[in-house]
């Protein structure tokens, strides 16, 4: 058994935030935002719209991508680190969102990494033959955990949703490979200072952000070699790149170390920042609607984030 993408869909909130706004209100400017990361605006969510409305919008619409009803759905795995609860799982109301009356539905929870170890899981429980169809979901509100006196953090960050549908088929293979780690001693690089057994707060994103670019360069180049391996394939096969959208110059920086042309690789960090688990399946819709990713492309998925969790995908689009 193998599982193929059936289609993708994406969201994001209606309020768009330019650098300049947010420089009216934080200690900062355009100029260094761009600089710095490359990104020139972010969608933050309004009250009305939370973490499971945003994964619901992102679900319908890679439903219809992918022609078949929510019924037929009997898998969700939601990556996030920004529920609407702190349980039950998102994954459960954006089933009843749907109106699937019965189906498996979970959260993982690996922060920036998060898509990957969902579609991993999926991938896995469809093999096995737990599921037929899922739904694999990105979806976050990181602007409800972000310190908005600290500018350091706050400017980097966005919210939005992404999601893909799957489906498990004889003799056929969307997923070629994937790869995750984890390093919980790295804990105290990128974290929220708050939690339901700790001090019963939600918190705050705390980040040493340059020690995290540096693990970030030489993790994502290392994971990329990895599954290109596990999937028999080499650079010079990829078609398209989608990374985790956390900086430019780490998106430039691994393009480098990989020999991959820049023109190969996927960028939406300027226009949606940082989204967590939500921007490799933004961003891949994003392509897939664009026309730049087709049937067929070689494509290769990576991300790298709190834990520190790092990971990456080879599929065949
Ligand atoms: O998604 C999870 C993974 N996360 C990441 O991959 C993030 C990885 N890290 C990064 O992307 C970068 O380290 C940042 C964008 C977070 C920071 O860029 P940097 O080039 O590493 O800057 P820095 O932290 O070394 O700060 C440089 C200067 C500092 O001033 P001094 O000490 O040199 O005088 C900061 O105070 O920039 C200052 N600064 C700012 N200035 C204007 C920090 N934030 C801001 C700001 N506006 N928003």
């Amino acid at each position: 058994m193998g599982s193929v993408i059936l289609g993708s869909g994406s969201a994001l909130p209606k309020r768009c935030v330019t650098n300049e706004e947010l420089a009216q209100s934080v200690d900062t400017t355009n100029e260094w935002i761009i600089e710095r990361t490359g990104i020139r605006q972010r969608y933050l969510a309004d009250d009305s719209e939370t973490t499971s409305s945003l994964a619901t919008e992102a679900a319908k619409k890679a439903l219809e991508a992918a022609g078949i009803d929510a019924a037929d759905i009997d898998l969700i795995v939601l990556a996030t680190a920004t529920p609407d609860q702190t349980f039950p799982a998102t994954a459960t109301t954006v089933q009843a969102n749907l109106g699937i009356k019965d189906c498996i539905a979970f959260d993982v929870a690996a922060v920036c990494t998060g898509f990957l170890y969902a579609l991993t899981v999926s991938d896995s429980m469809l093999r096995g033959g737990n599921a037929r169809r899922a739904l694999v979901i990105g979806a976050e509100t990181f602007s409800r955990i972000l310190d908005w006196e600290d500018r350091t953090t706050c400017v980097l960050f966005g919210d939005g949703a992404g999601a893909l549908v799957l489906e498990s088929r004889e003799g056929e293979d969307g997923i070629l490979a994937t790869r995750l780690h984890a390093a919980g001693h790295h804990n105290e690089l990128l974290y929220v200072d708050g939690g339901p057994s700790t001090t019963q707060t939600v918190g705050h994103l705390r980040m040493r952000g340059r020690e995290v670019f540096r693990h970030a360069v030489v993790n994502l180049a290392e994971v990329l070699n990895e599954v290109m391996e596990a999937a028999g394939m080499t650079a010079a096969d990829i078609d398209w790149v989608v990374p985790h959208q956390a900086n430019a110059r780490i998106l430039d920086a691994t393009a480098k170390k990989l020999s991959l042309p820049a023109d190969k690789v996927i960028v939406t960090v300027d226009q949606h920042a940082n989204t967590s688990a939500a921007s490799v399946p933004l961003a891949f819709d994003v392509a897939v609607r664009d026309g730049r990713i087709q049937r067929g492309d070689m494509v290769v998925m990576e991300a790298m984030g709190g834990g520190l969790t790092w990971g990456a995908a080879a599929l065949r689009y």
